[in-house]
């Protein structure tokens, strides 16, 4: 999702930017941990389990867990072969010489033989037959020639992606935009519009073939299938059925409709797909219900942002429509405020609807009839993905998850059963999901400063979580937590409680196939170092040495906005890496290095910067591959090329969103590294001296090592990856081109971005040519020699 309120309406603040978290860091859960004069021993990781059953994975023994520095024996890595691409500000895809980008499936586009082609005018309708907006994570579900799952399949396969959002602020899929969105308007938002929004979120499941040597989607496939904002969904794992999840809709606790806001995703070895759903608490009006609510609830709701009669806040007003069934609840349920009239247990109204969302969302992507499932037991956040660790015969699976939103943490989700290799192969691909999903622990992560880690653990046999959440300003009579569900729905009070480390906006999580270390992107954070001030008015984290930088940059004007000479906290972001204690899924320590840090190249000589400084091109970054805000990573098997994808919006003077491939390297390739920041990059203009970090870095980056790969649109972001098991297709999504527009320019015809439509890079997609609305598309990209991609 595209991140800048400083250029968003005042209706549309970008919720990713927003900061409902309200510990101030670890300093407060050492005060408790001596108040209560008890000792959390942790737990060294799960070193027994035999070495010799990761020999097949080609991991070698280490125990991994000191100090930055021990690893194991590399892996063979790939080379690099393509020309880097130079950043663009042009309204088009560039890929390297010797590469063909073609779109394969764009917002509207039908997926069933009686549904009409997309108009792209604003006038089409039943998104629950077309391609949804916003096009995020992906995944490459392998079908055999009879239709059964086949992972070696290269030429056949069902894709299956997230539909993250809409384009609220231009609303490409309204004729004249969107009807009554002000968040002051007295009138209600049209029902047809609310529906066609609706349904423009959720998933796409679409089935994928190459004919004649090119992928195209299959229109009339019986596998094609839309999961939206509104399909049935099962709630399992400790929430189901609990206090929390009781709605008009769901009595009992079970159920929910739609998913919303899926962002990352991830994927199981049985064969399923992982939704995750990040911004959701966006989507709920709150009237002023304090008085009805318990102080848990009021707490509860905060921490994630959903305010009493902040009105602005519920950005697609959803809950306003007037619905010509007076008995349906479809829109109502957007409005999660608690009426006293109403049952106390929640059952009258919406009032726990928000508690049914905001979960990792398994489905069964071979199944079309299969019903989608949040499982609870992995917590609730703003979920970036939830990506597995290496299936080990014996052993736990891990799910890494990020949370994105200012100062919030990083986890894993431990399942109790062990890897069981046949049930790769079950048909009955959501009972295998409920025994390796539905029981578990998770975890939030702790960054030590000697490059150490703990995981430490979310439940109640965690004294600091029995303890639970201590008084302060915002949560006046603190937070105990009842039992697991109560934690698995207020995960993020959780990890507060446990004294995990707030970091720089986590967002996807990524594992080394090779060698199972997991890599976090932090995207950035303006608000680091910023310790006096928050939305909350609790003190933001400082500079730490897992997120050590703050620093001054300037930008200039671009198609997304005017020029902003200086920009603070950690303006481009960074990729932490982390490495297993023994290389198991179930340790609970690890040890961390920082794989990249973002920059632009001439940072640190000067740049467009006001002042000389040292700490911000720490990965010597060049022309051919500096980047800013990295967001998506992701492995490619077959190459073994880690993939970054780009959502920027702080150094768009310099080039649009991009897609890079890095040679990966392992957890302590670089060194120990003393960061200076500079007082003029801290958002704090309190603070006049520097401040000195001690991190651990990567190795530097080359122009071998670091290649860009790929620039997008105007306007756009870079989002899902998937590849054919060969390599040798790459799917990439494109996000959001064209978002900037204004209401003016909108009204005028005239768009930040025309593409697909406008041959950007691609032979023209869709109806509309060189003034086309843009599309947010899945492009399918293919190397002329047919080789694999990247190498
Ligand atoms: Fe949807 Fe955190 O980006
Ligand atoms: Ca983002
Ligand atoms: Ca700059
Ligand atoms: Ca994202």
């Amino acid at each position: 999702m595209r991140n800048d309120s400083t250029y968003s309406l005042p209706n549309l603040v970008d919720p990713d930017d927003l900061d409902n978290n309200t510990f101030s860091g670890p300093s407060m859960q050492d005060v408790l941990a001596a108040r209560m004069h008890r000792r959390y021993v942790l737990k060294g990781g799960v070193g027994a389990i035999s070495m010799a059953t990761l020999g097949t994975l080609g991991l070698s023994a280490c125990g991994g867990g000191g100090g930055g520095s021990t690893a194991p024996a590399a892996p063979a890595e790939p080379a690099l072969a393509f020309k880097a691409v130079n950043k663009s500000i042009l309204d088009k895809v560039t890929v390297p010489e010797g590469y063909t980008a073609t779109v394969l499936y764009a917002t509207g586009d039908s997926i069933d033989a009686s549904v009409s082609d997309y108009k792209n005018d604003g006038t089409d309708s039943n998104f629950a037959k077309r391609a949804g907006d916003h096009h995020d994570g992906m995944h490459f579900f392998g079908l055999s020639a009879t239709g059964t799952p086949d992972n070696s399949s290269n030429d056949r396969a069902l894709l299956v992606l997230n539909h993250e959002n809409i384009s609220g602020t231009v609303a490409y899929m309204h004729v004249n935009g969107q009807t009554n969105i002000a968040a002051a308007s007295a009138a209600g938002r049209p029902e047809a519009e609310a529906i066609k929004e609706i349904e423009a979120h959720g998933v796409s499941i679409i089935e994928v073939r190459k004919t004649a040597g090119k992928y195209g989607y299959v229109k009339a496939s019986t596998f094609n299938r839309r999961i939206t904002g509104s399909t049935l969904m099962e709630l399992s794992g400790p929430a189901r059925g609990s206090a929390f999840t009781k709605t008009k809709f769901s009595t009992d606790g079970t159920q929910t409709r739609g998913t919303i806001n899926n962002c990352g995703n991830g994927y199981t070895p049985w064969g399923t797909y992982l939704a995750a759903e990040e911004n959701w608490a966006g989507y709920f009006f709150r009237g002023d219900d304090n008085a009805v609510r318990t102080q848990k609830d009021k707490s509860a709701l905060l921490r994630n942002g959903i305010r009493p009669n902040a009105a602005g806040f519920a950005h697609q007003r959803w809950a306003s429509v007037v619905p010509a069934d007076a008995t349906s609840t479809d829109f109502s349920r957007w409005d999660c405020t608690a009426v006293a009239a109403n049952a106390a247990d929640g059952t009258g109204d919406f009032r726990n609807a928000p508690n049914t969302f905001g979960y990792i969302v398994e489905i069964d992507p071979y199944n079309p009839s299969s019903v989608p499932t949040k499982r609870t037991a992995l917590g609730r956040r703003a979920n970036e993905g939830a990506w597995p660790s290496l299936a080990v015969v014996g052993r736990p699976l891990a799910f890494y998850m990020g949370c994105d939103s200012r100062g919030e943490y990083i986890y894993k989700f431990v399942s109790k059963k062990l890897w069981v290799a046949a049930d790769a192969n079950r048909a009955d691909r959501m009972a295998v999901g409920a025994e390796y999903m539905d029981e578990g622990t998770i975890y939030a992560a702790k960054f030590n400063d000697n490059g150490t880690g703990t995981w430490t653990k979310l439940d109640l046999s965690n004294p600091l979580v029995a303890a639970g959440v201590p008084v302060s300003t915002q949560n006046p009579e603190g937070y105990t937590f009842a039992d697991l569900a109560d934690i698995c729905v207020n995960t993020r009070l959780a990890a507060g409680a446990a004294g995990a480390t707030r970091m720089d906006r986590p967002e996807w999580t990524a594992v080394n196939p090779k060698n199972g270390e997991i890599y976090i992107t932090c995207t950035e954070n303006p608000d680091r170092g910023n310790n006096t001030i928050s939305n909350n008015n609790i003190p933001n984290p400082d500079v730490d040495a897992a997120n050590p930088r703050y620093w001054l940059d300037g930008k200039g004007a671009s198609s997304q906005g005017p020029a902003r000479p200086v920009q603070t906290g950690n303006v481009n972001g960074h990729i932490v890496r982390i490495r297993e204690t023994g290389d198991t899924a179930a340790a609970e320590t690890f040890s961390w290095d920082i794989f990249l840090f973002g920059a632009q190249a001439n940072a640190d000589a000067g740049g467009d910067n006001v002042n000389w400084q040292q700490n911000v091109n720490l990965s010597k970054l060049s022309e051919l591959n500096d980047l800013s805000k990295p967001d998506g990573c992701w492995f490619s098997k077959a190459s073994g090329i880690l993939w970054i994808e780009t959502d920027d919006n702080t150094f768009t003077d310099q080039s649009n969103a991009m897609l890079l491939a890095a040679i990966p390297g392992k957890q302590g390739d670089g060194g120990v590294r003393t960061v200076v920041n500079k007082p003029n990059g801290s958002p704090n203009a309190a603070v006049t001296a520097d401040k000195t970090v001690t991190t651990y870095a990567g190795r530097a980056m080359t122009d071998a090592t670091f290649k860009r790969f790929l620039t997008a649109p105007l306007g756009a972001e870079v989002t899902g990856v998937a590849e054919s098991p060969d390599g040798k297709v790459l799917f990439v999504n494109i996000q959001h081109p064209g978002e900037n527009t204004s209401a003016t320019n909108f009204g005028l015809g005239v768009f930040e971005s025309n593409w697909p439509g406008n041959a950007g890079g691609v032979t023209a997609y869709g109806p509309g040519g060189a003034t086309a609305r843009p599309r947010s598309a899945t492009i399918v990209i293919t190397k002329n020699d047919g080789g694999i991609i990247g190498l």
